[in-house]
């Protein structure tokens, strides 16, 4: 649906900005891994809406987490203030699925994807779940600092120059966190995803199917199922991830 959502709320995350923005139930409706694209500007410039993932979902509205500035769409949307109103259309996709039986969950991202993984770990949380949330960024400022999660989270980080964790420690920590886990979610580009994949298959040889689930790393300019940007290799054909996904069986995605 296209709608007017209201923005009621601006704040902190990290690094980051949070626009927290209620509308119609309709859109709120919206599950973790779904997605919403929104206007950042006011006429045809930028022409392109930008597909947000909302970080929180739920009767309190979506609240929509902008990291960067270097966009100039998220840059504008960045300065909106409380009372604007922002042109929403969404929700779009199919988003994560956890079953009830899926208790102990293990999030694995790269800090630029982060965003529907936060959405479900609270979903995970309001259901009496664990969660479980390993981190990797480029430098120690582009992570979550950890007073930003639920303390019942339990938080591994790692950067690339070492400063908060070796990224090396990936692989110790899924070969500890795999077999506690009965269910994965990831996010992040193409070579992370892959990096994952291979410990899955080296950790749980046969995982479930629904075990591992992850956000496809594509573009999402349309939405619609119209301009096959989105394409994505499920290893049986090409989907489009605006329709089929973005999330999928992690162990499907051919990356
Ligand atoms: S985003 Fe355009 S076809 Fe999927």
């Amino acid at each position: 649906m296209t709608a007017t959502a209201q923005l009621t709320e601006r704040s902190e995350l990290g690094h980051g900005l949070v626009l927290r923005v209620q509308g119609p139930r309709e859109l709120l409706a919206c599950r973790p891994g779904q997605f919403m694209l929104l206007r950042c500007g006011p006429a045809w410039t930028p022409y392109l809406r930008r597909a947000l993932f909302p970080v929180d979902v739920g009767d309190q509205g979506l609240a929509f987490w902008i990291d960067s500035l270097a966009d100039e769409g998220l840059a504008w949307l960045s300065r909106r203030r409380v009372g604007d109103g922002l042109d929403l259309i969404g929700p779009l996709g199919k988003g994560f699925t956890l079953q009830p039986q899926q208790r102990r969950l293990l999030l694995v991202a790269e800090a630029a994807y982060i965003a529907p993984l936060l959405a479900l770990m609270q979903v995970q949380l309001s259901r009496q779940g664990s969660v479980v949330l390993f981190l990797v960024a480029p430098t120690a400022t582009a992570l979550l600092p950890p007073g930003a999660l639920p303390p019942a989270v339990e938080y591994y980080t790692a950067t690339d120059d070492g400063a908060a964790g070796s990224v090396d420690e990936l692989e110790t920590l899924l070969a500890g966190a795999l077999p506690w886990a009965d269910a994965l979610a990831a996010a992040g580009s193409a070579s992370f995803l892959r990096r994952v994949q291979r410990h899955i298959d080296a950790t749980r040889p046969a995982p479930y199917r629904g075990f591992a689930q992850a956000v496809a790393p594509v573009p999402l300019p349309c939405g619609a199922g119209a301009c096959l940007a989105c394409l994505v290799d499920t290893g049986r054909g090409h989907h489009r991830a605006c329709q089929r996904g973005p999330v999928f069986d992690l162990m499907e995605l051919a990356l």
